[in-house]
This record gives structure tokens, sequence and C-alpha cells, in this order.
């Protein structure tokens, strides 16, 4: 039997060639190209399909997939009523998890896919694709209004991805340099192998479950706050925090009661996350063209970063994604709790890709286990008990 091995840890559950972590240099790449190169170069739609298809696209691919996304931000009015019956105070990520689900009812998409080849389908994968990549962000920005008893902002085809995000967020014209730094944000979250969610999606995948079921599946795994919901928790302990001059005392006492310090620490990176290297770029970059009027909670982030580096960096404990990500939403104005949200609706490329991956070479997820219970039990009616 083989050996158990807790989390997983360093078992591989798949072979892929999506995207690549060297967690002792820290380097990420996807599809080979190096995240700082994407970062600076790419755009959402492109790496999206870079993910997708393994190539970066010539301009009339990336053309084409791109009026696609924008063809399709539009969703049936019946699935913004069954939105407002939600409860309002609800978790966007539960409601994003439903409404995702729901989707599956809307538009039918797998009622033959078992016993037929859909599964190697590449136009029925890319059209599927296409529908949930367009729709995640519009249901996203949607629930910003519905839940303050508003109607959504209708989506605007002349926009990108992240323009038409922030547009159907804020109801307003969206700012050219908050829309990069989304963007970039959005090509950062799109992929990072197998993560938990991506695992979630991978096995969901593998049983011919219909793409909105793999999706709401990783869904509702990212929510949790050891996986994508920690940014929404760095940005309340910030404020906890409050500033930098108290960070050394809350430090202290967290580490004493062995309490997590969120954004920090990642099972596959032991030295900083490159991925919080270019937020934290964005983040004083954004600073430094607004004269220093930024959130407060920047200079607290740079002091608890410093600090925690010095008493968690010898386990190999160092800032990660969400350090950073958190506290450039809020300058975009985004409600903390749609944080997460913004994190799902960006590795949704991801999910997809190794959904594509799975589907191409598949075989059921169906893994052993340690069992530890006890055996060979007699039944005893329950008035001896
Ligand atoms: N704060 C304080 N200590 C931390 C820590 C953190 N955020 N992350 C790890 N550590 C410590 C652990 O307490 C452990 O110490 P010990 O060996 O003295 O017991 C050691 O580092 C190893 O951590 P472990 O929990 O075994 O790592 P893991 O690979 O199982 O977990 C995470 C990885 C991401 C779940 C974990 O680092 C964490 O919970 N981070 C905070 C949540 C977060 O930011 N998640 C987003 C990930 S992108």
């Amino acid at each position: 039997m083989s050996e158990y091995l807790p989390g997983l840890e360093g078992v591989p559950a798949t072979r892929s060639n999506i995207s690549f972590i060297d967690g002792e240099k820290g380097i990420l790449a996807y599809r080979g190209y190096p995240i700082e190169q994407l970062a600076a170069h790419s755009n959402f739609e492109e790496t999206t399909l870079l993910l997708l298809d393994g190539q970066l696209p010539s301009s009339d691919e990336l053309e084409q997939f791109d009026s696609q996304l924008r063809r399709n931000r539009r969703v049936k009015y019946n699935i913004r009523e069954m939105m407002k019956h939600l409860p309002k105070n609800g978790h966007p990520m539960e409601m994003l998890q439903t409404a995702l689900a729901s989707l599956g009812m809307f538009y039918p998409s797998n009622e033959c896919m078992v016993g037929s080849d859909l599964c190697e389908d590449l136009d029925y994968i890319h059209n599927m694709t296409v529908k949930i990549i367009a729709r995640m962000p519009v249901i996203v920005t949607m629930w910003a209004h519905i839940r303050s008893g508003y109607d959504p902002v209708e989506p605007r085809p002349d926009l990108s991805y992240a323009e038409n995000f922030l547009y159907m967020y804020t109801g307003a014209e969206p700012d050219p340099e908050l829309a990069r730094i989304l963007d970039t944000c959005l090509i950062l979250h799109a992929e990072h192998t197998i993560n938990a969610s991506t695992f979630a999606a991978l096995v969901a995948g593998s049983t011919l479950a219909s793409p909105y079921g793999v999706i709401a599946a990783a869904i509702g795994t990212l929510s949790g706050p050891l996986h994508g919901g920690a940014n929404e928790k760095v940005v309340h302990m910030l404020h906890e925090i409050g500033s930098p001059e108290n960070v050394s005392r809350w430090l202290d006492r967290k580490l004493a009661s062995k309490e997590k310090i969120w954004g920090m620490g990642h099972r596959e990176y032991k030295v900083k996350d490159p991925r919080a290297t270019i937020l934290q770029g964005l983040m004083e970059k954004l600073a430094e063209s607004r004269g220093g009027r930024v959130s407060p909670l920047l200079e607290t982030a740079l002091a608890l970063e410093d600090a925690a580096e010095a008493r968690l960096g010898p386990k190999g404990v160092y800032a990660n994604v969400d350090f950073y990500s958190g506290i450039l939403y809020a300058e975009m104005g985004i409600r903390t709790d749609q944080f997460t949200p913004i994190f799902a609706v960006a590795r949704a490329a991801g999910w997809l890709a190794h959904w594509r991956e799975q589907l191409a070479d598949n075989r059921i997820f169906r893994p052993t286990q340690v069992y530890t219970g006890e055996t060979g039990r007699e039944f005893v009616p329950i008035d001896q008990r």
C-alpha cells in the first residue's frame, strides 16, 4: 500500500502542460511564458486563449475570441430574477456558485455528453468556455447592484473584459489605470497548477459532469479562507492592525497564539510568491501616480510583510498572491466580500483549460483511503444501546 500523505502534499494528481511553478526560485509560467512577461505585455483575453490553446494567439484569433466574449455578456433575465430572490446578505461566493450552477438549467449543455464524442469536441469545449468566461464577471457585477435593491448595469460590448467589469460594477466610465491594474490582477490569478479548486474541477470534470457543474465545484472550493478567501481576510486583518506602529505587537500576539497571518505562506512557494511581487509593484505605482493618496492599508501591509518575513521567513512562509490583491481591489471601490469572486472570474480560465486537458485523456478520479475505523461489529437493536 502506498504511503498516505496528508493534503496529498507532493503527490502528482495529473500530468499537465498548462502551468509550471518552481517554488524554490519563485518562478511561475503559463505554457512556458514567465508570469512577469504576461503581466507586462498581455491582457486577460489573450492570456486565457494561451491557457486554453497552449499558444499565443495570432491577432485574428485573439480578435475572434474577444468578440465572442463581448457577444456573450448578456445573461437571460430569468437568471437576474433568480438572483433577486437570493438573500441580500449572502456571501457573493455562494451567490456565484448558485448562479453558475443555475446556468446549467438555463443553457443546458451536456445532455448527451456521456457516450458521445462531445468530450473530445473542441468546438463544444470552446463554446462552453466562452459562455462561462464571458458571463462570470457579468454575474459578479450584477450582484453588486441587485443586493442593494437596484437593477444591474447593462454590459457594454465596446469595452474590454476588465473595463466592462469596472463599468458594470461602478456604473461609471472605467478609469484606464485601474482597468489596466484589474486586467493584470486577472492575468496573475488565471492559473496556478493543481491547487485545491483546480483539483476539484478536475475531479468533477472526470465524471463528465457539465462544465457548469465543474465550475460550481471549483467556486465552492475556492471560497475557503485557506484558498481564495484569504484576500478578504487580509484586508480585515490590516484594518484590525490599524497602523504600521501596531504591527510588531499585533504579530507577536498572533504568532504566540499560533494564529495564521492571512496572505502569507503557500504550499508551493518557499520564497515570496512572484505574483505578490508584481501586485506590490502595481500598488506602489498607483500610490506614486496618485501622489501618495491611496489607502493607509498599504503602509500597514508593507510593515507587516517586513516584520513577518523576519519571523516566518525561516519556515519558508512569505507573502502570497492574496497579500496585496485585496488592497488593490479596495482602491477600485470594490467591496471586500467581492474580492474572492474576482479571483474566481480570473481562475475560471485555468479551471477550463484543465477541464479541456482532462477530457482529452479522461479517467474518472477514484483515489483510495487508509481505513482507520472499526471492523466486525455486531449491530445492536436501538432499545439495547
Ligand atoms: N501564518 C503563520 N504561520 C504560518 C502561515 C501563516 N499564514 N502559513 C504557514 N505557517 C507555518 C505553519 O504554522 C507551520 O509552522 P510549524 O511547522 O511550526 O507548525 C509551517 O508554517 C508550515 O505550514 P503548513 O500549514 O504546514 O503549510 P501548508 O502548506 O499546509 O499550508 C497554506 C499552506 C497556504 C494553507 C498556509 O500557509 C496558510 O494557511 N496561509 C494563510 C492563508 C492564505 O493566505 N491562503 C492563500 C494561499 S494563496
